[in-house]
């Protein structure tokens, strides 16, 4: 049997299949043996004060996923830190917990604060929510290049920071982060896009465009992680974006990700995770690979050794 354990990441994870920030909440809205069964739990993103988010309709259909537009609502740090944190450090699985802020001092803040709990596994910083009113940070390397280094001052927790897909920026942006002392990029978030309702002629969501999720972006998050495997050879990389079934994990570990981030699939199938990491497991006991390290990046090498 394949083991399915990760430890090249800064995150010794149990499996490669983590749950990315957003539709997976605080981790313990979900059964918690689904939780047990990925590598991690990314939570949703925290903000220095409470936001109360965007108006409905947060979420339309699309063919292929559907537009979000939630707003980062969340209770603020403060109150996670009281009331939610201590819930999250319950979780069997590994925790990354998501922060965004405007400034560079407000993000460092929060992860200076969380230094003290050694329960942590990782801390995300992300910089590419596409559906508030700052400016979208991960757009701009020497923002980036801040941000980073203001939090990476006040913390040993291995850091990820999730950057755009649609951006022309990703590469200098994600060198930056690096340069600045991340651990690791997650790519991607999701991808700006438009429904405008056809009986009146006028945008669906309140804030015109929102964020594409779904296997709609699949091949853009492939696109991404494969440049930033080719660019960053050590960097560590979650791939998010898409996946929804093994075939589309085993694509993001080619690619070149360490781990795979499941949000979309989540809210589709609050299963689905779990289902993966076994499918995943048995997928490489029947192509007789040990682990999955065997296979990542190998769309950078030849490719598997198809007999
Ligand atoms: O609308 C939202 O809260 C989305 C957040 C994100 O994509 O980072």
């Amino acid at each position: 049997m394949a083991a399915l354990s990760t430890r090249r990441f800064a995150l010794d994870l149990a499996t490669p299949i983590v749950l990315a920030s957003g539709p997976a909440g605080f981790g313990f809205e979900l059964d918690g043996s689904l939780v047990a069964a990925v590598g991690a739990l990314t939570t949703k993103t925290v903000t220095p004060e409470p936001r109360a988010g965007n108006p409905q309709p947060r979420l339309v259909d699309c063919p292929s996923g559907l537009l979000n537009s939630i707003g980062l609502e969340n209770p603020g740090f403060a109150a996670f830190v009281e009331e939610y944190l201590p819930r999250v450090l319950d979780l069997p699985t590994r925790r990354i917990i998501s922060l965004a802020a405007d400034r560079p001092d407000e993000i460092g803040r929060m992860v200076g604060l969380l230094e003290e709990i050694s329960e942590i596994d990782g801390v995300e910083l992300n910089l590419s929510c596409p559906n508030v009113d700052a400016v979208i940070i991960g757009t701009n390397p020497a923002l980036v290049g801040e941000f980073v280094r203001q939090s990476r001052a006040l913390t040993t927790h291995p850091m990820f920071v999730k950057l755009p897909g649609d951006s022309t920026t990703m590469i200098p942006a994600a060198a930056a982060a690096l340069n600045a002392g991340a651990d690791g990029l997650t790519l991607i978030n999701s991808v700006s896009g438009l429904r405008i309702d056809h009986r009146i002629g006028l945008p669906m969501l309140h804030r015109t465009t929102g964020g594409l999720c779904g296997p709609a972006i699949l091949p853009i998050a492939l696109a991404r992680v494969y440049e930033a495997r080719r660019a960053f050879p050590d960097a560590l990389i979650i791939g998010t974006g898409g996946v929804t079934d093994v075939e589309g994990a085993i694509e993001m570990l080619a690619a070149g990700a360490d781990a795979v981030g499941i949000g979309y699939g989540v809210m589709a199938d609050p299963s689905l995770p779990a289902r993966l990491t076994a499918e995943l497991e048995t997928w490489l006991t029947e192509h007789r690979y040990a682990s999955p390290a065997d296979i990542i990046g190998a769309a950078h090498r030849g490719g598997f050794d198809v007999p």
